[in-house]
């Protein structure tokens, strides 16, 4: 480490990343080790620091994952989170028991100690937990600083050495003040310097993408949406012209996208970029497809199928890289996982198939709002980058029925119209959009009978996009929306609004 950061040893948990980011968020470096780590490579690393994360193993396991006692003999405070805490209390002679009842989810702790680390929590403090094993004896010199109604150490210290450790996880949010819990040990305890930010961690990967593609070539694809343009800048600003992004304009962008993404990645962030307009491969592949799964599947597979004679025609290039941000590799369950392709829509199984020297991720550890972040310090224009999410298969899935070139024009300008009086009223939505919805009606325009589509109005807002609720939408700015895309958008005759939330209905309507 080549500064005064903290060292995160990781045992397998599933918050290890969330750690990183909560010791991002106060402003100091850190690094994630496995605990396979020998103990002389902690050393070299020099920690202001040490947190060992939780980890889905018993310590009492024959073959659980362990560390080095000399951790903690480092000289510098420890802090042990779950599994991290009883590995801790194991290894310095404490006892471990399993308890009568697992506590899983929100849990009152009761704070017995509030000095040092727990100086910030309320006496009784809502935590979240996740653990059948517990602490039931604490090791010497160590005192018990919490504890829960059927978990006698919640927390622990021995301030003398500096150990800490806690059942709960202070990294969730759901644990009230655990962030303040993990300033108290990263800028109290350990004097951990607050001097990391966004623009430290786009020059770290720079100089990690160039350690890691020395003199060769790379290639991008760049999908339309913020995570590969971040990481073409990232790599822009690494390797420069070595970079090729391939965009494969489907034909289902929102309007102005495709040219805004060449825009930037000639002018401002110049790549060689190759932009293929495959719109009239994709419609044709999807003439007579209804099916909305059906429709997914023939555009993913288009997708690689235009990429690959894309890049064939470029010829060898030695490295891949794609946009892949942390949840990508929790969702596709390769958190552990080193260089296996995710099966996203537009690269599925092809560095393997291309022969390349290796994949380049340099926004692997990021959440989306960091990855964001970072694409505004490297100087991406707001617009590009505080996009809300669009689906890989772009207005195809927001077209019901067959699609064609002249439904997609229809949904694409009601869309933009959409776009433009949202953001003129300053509504606040995670996510708007147009669809047409396939279905005719009969309407009156000008004294002369009109046959044409209704379109309707999503605006939904949603932290997580996994439930959403529907924008109460002020009925002056409907009003408007509405005689505009009547007016300006031929083909459609009536626009609805959406008053569905999800559950029951999905976001999208395909
Ligand atoms: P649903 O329709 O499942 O959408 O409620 C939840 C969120 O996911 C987005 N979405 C996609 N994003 N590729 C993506 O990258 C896709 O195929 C896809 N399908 C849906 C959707 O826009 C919403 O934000």
């Amino acid at each position: 480490m080549n500064q005064r950061g903290i060292l995160i040893i990781d045992f397998g948990g599933q918050y290890t990343q969330l750690i990183a980011r909560r010791v991002r968020e106060c402003g100091v470096y850190s690094e994630i080790l496995p605990y396979t780590a020998g103990i002389e490579e902690i050393r070299q690393a020099a920690p202001v620091g040490v947190i060992l994360s939780g980890g889905p193993a018993s310590v009492l396991d024959a073959d659980a994952p362990t560390i080095d006692p000399a951790v903690f003999d480092l000289g510098v405070p420890v802090l042990g989170i779950c599994y991290g805490m009883q590995l801790m209390a194991h290894l310095l002679g404490g006892d471990i028991r399993r308890g009568d009842t697992r506590e899983y989810g929100r849990t009152s702790v009761t704070v017995d100690d509030p000095t040092g680390l727990l100086k910030e929590l309320a006496h009784e403090n809502t935590c979240w937990m996740s653990h059948t094993w517990q602490v039931v004896r604490v090791p010497e010199g160590f005192h018990v600083a919490a504890h829960t109604a059927s978990c006698p150490t919640a927390a622990m210290a021995d301030e003398s050495r500096r150990l800490y450790g806690v059942q709960f996880h202070p990294e969730v949010t759901h644990t009230h003040h655990g962030t303040q819990l993990l300033k108290a040990f990263l800028l109290d305890i350990c004097h951990a310097p607050a001097e990391w930010s966004m623009a430290a961690y786009a020059e770290q990967a720079v100089k990690a993408i160039r350690a890691q593609v020395g003199e060769g070539t790379v290639l991008l694809g760049l999908s339309g949406g913020v995570d590969s343009a971040v990481a073409a800048a990232l790599l822009q600003r690494a390797i420069g012209k070595r970079l090729t992004c391939v965009y494969i304009d489907h034909g289902f962008m929102r309007a102005g996208e495709s040219d805004q993404v060449e825009e930037v990645f000639t002018r401002t962030f110049p790549v060689n970029l190759v932009r293929v307009d495959a719109s009239s491969r994709f419609f044709h592949a999807l003439e007579g497809v209804i099916e909305p799964e059906e429709k997914r599947h023939i555009i993913g597979r288009e997708f690689v199928e235009a990429f690959k004679e894309a890049s064939a025609k470029l010829g060898r290039l030695d490295h891949f890289a794609q946009g892949t941000i942390y949840p990508d590799v929790i969702e596709s369950g390769q958190v552990k996982g080193s260089a296996v392709i995710k099966s996203h829509h537009n690269v599925g199984g092809l560095p393997a198939e291309l022969g390349f020297t290796s994949l380049v991720e340099p926004l692997r550890m990021l959440f989306k709002d960091e990855v964001r972040r970072l694409g505004l310090t490297l100087g991406l224009p707001e617009t590009l980058v505080n996009r809300q999410p669009f689906p890989g298969p772009g207005l195809a899935i927001r077209v019901i029925g067959e699609v064609t070139p002249e439904k997609v024009r229809i949904v694409r300008e009601s869309d933009r119209i959409l776009r433009e009086e949202v953001a003129a009223a300053g509504v606040k939505a995670s996510q708007y959009f147009t669809v047409l919805t396939n279905a005719k009606s009969v309407g009156v325009m000008g004294d002369e009978r009109t046959y044409a589509y209704a379109i309707a109005i999503r605006a939904v807002t949603t932290d997580d996009f996994m439930t959403a609720d529907v924008v109460r939408m002020p009925w002056e700015v409907l009003d408007r929306i509405t005689a505009r895309i009547i007016g300006e958008v031929n083909g459609c005759n009536r626009v609805l609004y959406d008053v569905t939330t999800k559950p029951p209905a999905s976001i999208e309507w395909e």
